[in-house]
C-alpha cells in the first residue's frame, strides 16, 4: 500500500473522511500524539487498527468525539462526575472510562464492559471527526511497543506502507498521551497520567482521585490490569535506558564512570556540556510541559544515533511531571538507580 502524506487542507480532510466512512484507516494529528483512526462503530475497520500496529487484541482503544452529541454513541451512561470533568477539560487531553454504549464496536473495548472516550482539541482531529460523522477509535500511531509519534515524520517511520493517508498537523503540543481516568467504578481512579493532572481533576471533583498502582510500579505479579495498556513494555527505544535519580553533579559523575561506545545521556537542555558522553535533551529542567513535549522525539533520536545504553535524568513526580515520569519509567523498563 502506498502511504500519502498530506497537509490538512479541506480537500485532504474530505479525503480522510471518505476513507474512514469506507472502513479504512487514517493517521490524524491530535494535541497529545498522532492517532491511527478508524470508525469506532465498524468492527472490521477497528480490527485493521490492531493489525497495522501489531497491537495485542486485549488492549482496548479510545474513541474520539467532536461534540457531546456523539458521547451517547460511545458511553452507555454519563455519571455526574464525568459530566463535570467534560465541562472543565473537553475538548482537551483527558480520556474518561465510562460504562460502554451499545453502538461502539466490540473490538474497540476488547471485551470490557467499559469504553474510553475523549474529545480532542486539535482542530484537524475535530474537523476529521465531524466530516466522518462518527466517533473515531484511535490509538497512538506507532508500531506497538515503540514511542508514540509526535510528528508526521515519526508516524511515517513506523507506518509507511501500512496506512493509505497521514494528515500532517506539525508537532503535537502536549507530546504525551492523554490522561486516562476511570469513572466506571465506585470512585475515580487515574489509570494513566497526562496533560490534565491529578491535582486538576481533584480540584474539579472535590475529592481524591486514586492513582492506579501500575502508574508508578508496573503490575504486581498476578495483578489484573485496570488499564490493559499498562501491562506492556511501552515507549521503549532500542537502547537500554536507566533512570538516574539524584542531584545533577552526582548524575554527571555516575555517567562519567560508565562512558563507552554507544553510551548516551538523556538530560535537560543546557546540561550537555557538563557530560562526558554524547547527550540528547528532553526539555528544560524547570518545565515539565517542555519535557513532555520533547520526550518521545528524544527517545526516537537516541535510536537514530545508535545509542545502546542511555542514562536518563529523572523528572519530578507531581503535576504534569508525573506523566513524564510514568513514560520514561516504562522506557527504562523500571530500571531506576539512586545516586
Ligand atoms: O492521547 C491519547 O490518548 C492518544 C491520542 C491518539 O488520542 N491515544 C492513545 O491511545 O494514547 P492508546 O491506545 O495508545 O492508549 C489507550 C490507553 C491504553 O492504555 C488502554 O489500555 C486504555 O487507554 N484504555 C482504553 N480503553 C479502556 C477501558 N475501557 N478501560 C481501561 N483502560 C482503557
Ligand atoms: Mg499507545
Amino acid at each position: 500500500m502506498k502511504t500519502e502524506l498530506l497537509a490538512p487542507q479541506p480537500d485532504a480532510i474530505e479525503k480522510a473522511a471518505g476513507i474512514l466512512r469506507a472502513g479504512g484507516l487514517v493517521v490524524i494529528p491530535t494535541e497529545t500524539v498522532y492517532g491511527l483512526a478508524a470508525n469506532a462503530l465498524d468492527g472490521a475497520a477497528v480490527s485493521a487498527i490492531f493489525a497495522a500496529k501489531g497491537r495485542p487484541q486485549d488492549n482496548p482503544l479510545i474513541s474520539h468525539i467532536a461534540s457531546m452529541d456523539m458521547l451517547g454513541m460511545v458511553a452507555g451512561s454519563v455519571p455526574p462526575q464525568a459530566q463535570r470533568l467534560a465541562e472543565a477539560f473537553w475538548p482537551g487531553p483527558l480520556t474518561m472510562v465510562l460504562p460502554r454504549g451499545a453502538a461502539v464496536a466490540r473490538e474497540v473495548c476488547a471485551g470490557l464492559e467499559t469504553a474510553a472516550v475523549r474529545m480532542p482539541s486539535h482542530p484537524v482531529a475535530q474537523a476529521v471527526i465531524r466530516a466522518a460523522g462518527v466517533p473515531l477509535a484511535a490509538p497512538s500511531a506507532n508500531l506497538s511497543g515503540s514511542p508514540s509519534p509526535t510528528t508526521a515524520q515519526d508516524v511515517l517511520a513506523d507506518m509507511d506502507g501500512r496506512v493509505p493517508l497521514i494528515l500532517d498537523g506539525g508537532a503535537c503540543e502536549v507530546g504525551v498521551e492523554s490522561t486516562v481516568v476511570s469513572l466506571a467504578g465506585p470512585s475515580p481512579v487515574l489509570l494513566r497520567p497526562g496533560g490534565i493532572t491529578k491535582e486538576q481533576l481533584e480540584a474539579v471533583l472535590g475529592c481524591e482521585v486514586q492513582l492506579a498502582h501500575a502508574v508508578l510500579h508496573g503490575l504486581r505479579e498476578g495483578e489484573k490490569a485496570a488499564s490493559p495498556g499498562m501491562k506492556y513494555k511501552h515507549y521503549a527505544p532500542k537502547a537500554e535506558v536507566t533512570l538516574v535519580k539524584g542531584p545533577f553533579r552526582a548524575y554527571c559523575d555516575y555517567v562519567a564512570g560508565r562512558a563507552g561506545p554507544g553510551v548516551f545521556a538523556l538530560c535537560y537542555e543546557g546540561e550537555e556540556a557538563e557530560l562526558s558522553v554524547p547527550a540528547v535533551t528532553y526539555g528544560r529542567r524547570e518545565s515539565a510541559a517542555s519535557q513532555a513535549h520533547a520526550l518521545f522525539g528524544a527517545l526516537r533520536e537516541l535510536d537514530r544515533r545508535g545509542a545502546r545504553t542511555v542514562y536518563a535524568r529523572c523528572p519530578q513526580m507531581d503535576g504534569m511531571a508525573l506523566a513524564v515520569y510514568n513514560r520514561i519509567l516504562r522506557a527504562a523498563a523500571f530500571r531506576v538507580v539512586d545516586v
